[in-house]
């Protein structure tokens, strides 16, 4: 019994040693095999007590066990200190140096713009309204008076899509001609057929405006891209004039490029509107790009067959139609002299707005 006793502590303490010096998990692991494990030193000493008489048995397993909770205590201390070191930069780190900033985004310049112009004609009373970007012949070209025939359509080819339900249809087929034909798909030319949408819709007063991208079978240059951004407004009342039309132009392009704007109206041709104009401006911001006028806007009365196509009598209705590239405007503002940078996404270019 007194052997079994003294054998105690200097196990313990070699133990404690060992455990202290293990200056890895590794090595701590191995500490812990050594007395603890099944074979290890302490639990070999354990089983010895089963040899011991029945009086001696209390006192010496009371030893024991204190000797291996204080091992076990030790044990679980130095694997703390040990992941902590693990867990720590191999290398000095300065935690004084400034942290990495997230770069806060902007708003690409052609919605600043576009958030601009929906602002100014808010100011007046329009709403902003939407349609779909793939659309049918009917609503971008037929409805707005421009039926197959027409030059005009040349003008603003597109994208055709195959159109769901004519897929499984011969073309040929002639079995039930009085069926109609499902609408060729198309991504719009422009938004003017969100004219049509809203008109089919809502009985007039119409005071709207329709920001929006727009699709043309263009290649890219300076001055064209695939895609661009318009905006159409369109108006409708009784007794609505063309004076109506200049006086709200006057008013957004003067919000929009600055109070010393001037503009005028050139007779033109569109077929949607009777009659038709286009819009130039005149302002530093022309001069400076070597100009006094500068074409920015189509617009018109609109035309009485138009009015028909959607159900508004043209004797009781009148109103005025406008469209307009919002690249165009960005452009002028900022200096930019090539389209295809609003398009190419290099943060060189976009952080500047
Ligand atoms: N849709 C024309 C274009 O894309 C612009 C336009 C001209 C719109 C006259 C109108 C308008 O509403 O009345 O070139």
């Amino acid at each position: 019994m007194v052997g079994f006793l003294q054998q105690i502590e200097p196990l313990k303490q070699a133990a404690l040693a060992e455990v202290q010096n293990a200056t890895d998990l590794a090595a701590l692991d191995k500490a812990r095999i050594h007395y603890l494990g099944s074979h290890g030193k302490l639990t070999t000493l354990m089983k010895e007590l089963g040899a011991l008489s029945k009086e001696q048995k209390p006192t010496a397993g009371k030893a024991i066990n204190t000797a291996k909770a204080e091992l076990e205590a030790a044990l679980g201390q130095r694997r703390s200190e040990l992941e902590l070191k693990d867990a720590l930069p191999k290398e000095p780190i300065d935690f004084t140096l400034p942290g990495r900033r997230r770069a806060l985004g902007k708003l690409h310049p052609l919605t600043q713009v576009t958030e601009e112009i929906v602002r100014s004609f808010r100011k007046i009373g329009f709403a902003v309204a939407d349609g779909p970007e793939v659309e049918d012949e009917y609503h971008c070209f037929d409805a707005l008076n421009t039926p197959a025939d027409h030059p005009a359509r040349d003008t603003q080819d597109t994208f055709y899509l195959q159109n769901p339900e004519s897929r499984n249809q011969s073309p040929q087929s002639g079995l039930r001609p009085s069926t109609p034909q499902p609408q060729p798909l198309l991504l719009r030319t422009h938004t003017s057929s969100v004219q049509i949408h809203v008109m089919e819709k809502q009985q007039p007063p119409v005071r709207i405006i329709v920001p929006g991208r727009v699709y043309r079978r263009d290649n890219a240059d300076a001055t064209h891209n695939p895609t661009f951004q318009q905006v159409e407004g369109l108006y409708v009342d009784r007794n609505v004039t063309v004076g109506d039309l200049k006086g709200t132009v006057e008013f957004v392009f003067n919000e929009l490029m600055g109070p010393e704007t001037r503009i005028r109206f050139r007779p033109h041709y569109f077929s949607y509107t009777e009659p038709s104009f286009e819009i130039d401006f005149s302002s530093p911001l022309t001069r400076k790009m070597g100009k006094e006028w500068l074409e920015i806007a189509g617009c018109g009365m609109v035309h009485p067959a138009v009015f028909e196509n959607v159900g508004y009598d043209p004797e009781v209705w009148s109103g005025w139609a406008f469209g307009f590239g919002i690249e165009r405007i960005a452009m002028i503002r900022y200096g930019i002299n090539d389209i295809r940078l609003f398009y190419e996404n290099d943060l060189r270019f976009l952080k500047q707005f």
